[in-house]
């Protein structure tokens, strides 16, 4: 019979981590005697991050005594202690071969239902010391598992486990953890993983997605949403004219510098562009195409900022004839067919991909009801004006309203043309719209909170963000918020590594272990959760470059896409950070 051999405590604390301080509560300690066991937790236990760990699904975590077996030989440690896995119950039996989900235990006075494996995260290697144990509980199937607390009581290290029920379908902790992490999915065992109660949402939710994609045909590891690149790494596309859009912004029309033809865009996707002759080492940017998708020629439109490098070059070097290096179109702000109306809110550069949109719908005569809502400084700084006034009239069910914000700017001529910030209030605008906002981020978090106001639906609410993408950065208590920088001490003399979002390249050095770790030095933001190839939290688009894994994530991403955290340079790199 399994038994139940030490229950561990412990509150989370503040730890010194790689120069940061994460909040965690992976320590835990033995007590002694009885202890009450409630809904969410244990008393005196606590989990620093919630998100990942804690609540209803996950009140306590079970590691089994055979498992340290495993690792102390593994690791060649003989000095392990209860609760040294993260663990509230040290357990003997209860193997996770053994364990279904959904089965039910009573320990003591209490019972429970197992709801999941344990959730993969850096911090159970970061309180072993060994960076790798994620990844390896994964792969050698000992992961452990979670409990929901079905009858509150209390328990005690001697107490008795006795099974009182066997979870539906019978699917053992260490199938669901591979069903998840690992390649070679069995789409029936999908099949049974969603249609058990007792599994957590969110494994539900993961589960549910695979199935999709395995019933669709779709690749089971798909890339990122708009990363469909019509070429690999840069192309050299000609100049073939420059365009005033307004006093300070200048597009640039785009072809095959052979004549081939280019690939189609989505609309509101954006190109990548080198600028090999306005820096060394060249410097890299991001711009949407504002042309219409169907176009012989890509358009893109650049504003002149005061120190843009990169702006500077294109407004007063760029010539017809010049050659540029560009990636291909890609991103995941791009209109979805659909027949609801359609909201299109920009200001100032911002217009460019919703302008794209525009053009879209125009060229589909759409009758989609479609608002154009835009805020410029004023007259002279109002690009695309007369452009998008045009494909608005050819629509059947359009509405117009611009915003000049500036305090001098002249009184307003036509009656779609207000003075001041842009209000969203009053307009009339309807709630059952998908809206695509894309400005400056004050700008688009104050148009976000006026729509949902309105009661548009969050999945219906779109932003481009040309910036780096939100860190997440679980458990860390002070990330970082200064402007990305070259690494400290003697730069490296390994290959280019350019992070296109926060516009810094650096060259890499075998000091660092992996792209995440330089990212991480370098201060750009970053996202992860195990940091050893097993969540694909970290997964980044490559645009340029070839990488190598060490170690081998346990599957791999999509072409043209790396996992950061256990990826090296094998040649200078261009990622989408
Ligand atoms: S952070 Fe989990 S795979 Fe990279």
């Amino acid at each position: 019979m399994a038994t139940l051999l030490s229950v561990n405590v412990g509150m989370p604390k503040n730890v010194a981590w790689q120069g940061r301080t994460v909040y965690t509560g992976i320590w835990k300690h033995p007590v002694d005697g009885p202890r009450m066991v409630r809904r969410l937790n244990i008393d005196g236990d606590g989990q620093g991050d919630r998100n990942g760990h804690g609540g209803e699904q996950r009140a306590v975590l079970v590691y089994q005594m055979n498992s340290y077996g495993h690792w102390q030989k593994q690791f060649g440690h003989d000095t392990f202690e209860f609760g040294q896995f993260g663990e509230n119950f040290t357990v003997d039996g209860l193997g996770d071969d053994d364990v279904c989900i959904g089965d039910r235990y009573r320990i003591g006075e209490a019972e429970f239902e197992v709801t999941q494996p344990r959730v993969t995260c850096f911090r159970v290697g970061m309180r072993l010391g060994e960076p790798e144990l994620p990844a390896l509980l994964v792969s050698h199937h000992r992961p452990g598992f979670y409990l929901r607390v079905i009858t509150e009581g209390h328990v005690r290290a001697g107490d008795a486990i006795v099974r009182t029920r066997v979870g539906r379908h019978a699917l053992s902790v260490a199938d669901t953890d591979a069903l998840l992490y690992l390649p070679g999915r069995d789409i029936e065992r999908l099949r049974a993983a969603v249609d058990i109660p007792a599994l957590s949402p969110g494994w539900q939710q993961s589960f549910r997605e695979l199935l999709d994609n395995a019933e669709t045909g779709t690749h089971a590891n798909p890339p990122p949403v708009g990363v469909e690149p019509g070429w690999a790494g840069f192309r050299r596309l000609r100049v073939v004219d420059l365009v005033t859009e307004s006093a300070a912004v200048t597009s640039v029309y785009l072809t095959a510098e052979n004549g081939a033809a280019l690939a189609k865009p989505k609309a509101g996707q954006y190109l990548t562009l080198r600028a090999a002759g306005a820096g060394d080492p060249p410097p890299i940017r991001n711009y949407s195409l504002s042309s219409n998708p169907d176009a012989d020629t890509y358009r893109i439109s650049v504003k002149h900022e005061a120190h843009g490098i990169v702006s500077g070059y294109v407004h007063t070097k760029l010539r017809p004839g010049s050659i540029v290096d560009v990636a291909a179109p890609r991103g995941e702000f791009v209109l979805t067919d659909d027949t609801n109306p359609v909201l299109l809110i920009s200001a100032g550069i911002g217009a460019t991909p919703v302008l794209a949109m525009l053009h879209q719908l125009a060229a589909a005569k759409s009758t989609r009801d479609v608002w154009w809502i835009h805020a410029a400084r004023d007259a002279n700084r109002h690009a695309f004006a007369a452009e998008a006034h045009g494909l608005l009239q050819s629509l059947r069910h359009a509405h117009e309203r611009i915003f000049y914000t500036a305090a001098d700017a002249d009184a307003p001529r036509a009656s779609n043309v207000a003075s001041g910030r842009p209000t969203l209030a009053g307009l009339g605008l309807p709630a059952d719209a998908s809206a695509y906002i894309c400005g400056p981020t004050p700008f688009m978090n104050d148009m976000r909170d006026a729509l949902a106001e309105i009661g548009i639906a969050p999945d219906r609410l779109h932003t481009e963000l040309f910036g780096a993408l939100p860190a997440i950065n679980p458990g860390v208590v002070d990330p970082a918020h200064a402007t990305p920088h070259q690494p400290p001490g003697r730069p490296g003399s390994g290959p280019q590594i350019t992070f296109t979002r926060s516009g810094l390249t650096v060259r890499w050095s075998d000091q660092h272990h992996s792209l995440l770790e330089l990212a991480d030095t370098c201060d750009v933001p970053t996202q992860w959760s195990c940091r050893t190839g097993v969540c694909h939290t970290c997964l980044t688009p490559v645009l340029a470059g070839d990488i190598t894994y060490r170690p081998d994530p346990l599957e791999l991403p999509a072409p043209d896409t790396a996992l950061i955290c256990c990826a090296r340079p094998v040649t200078d790199l261009v990622l989408d950070l």
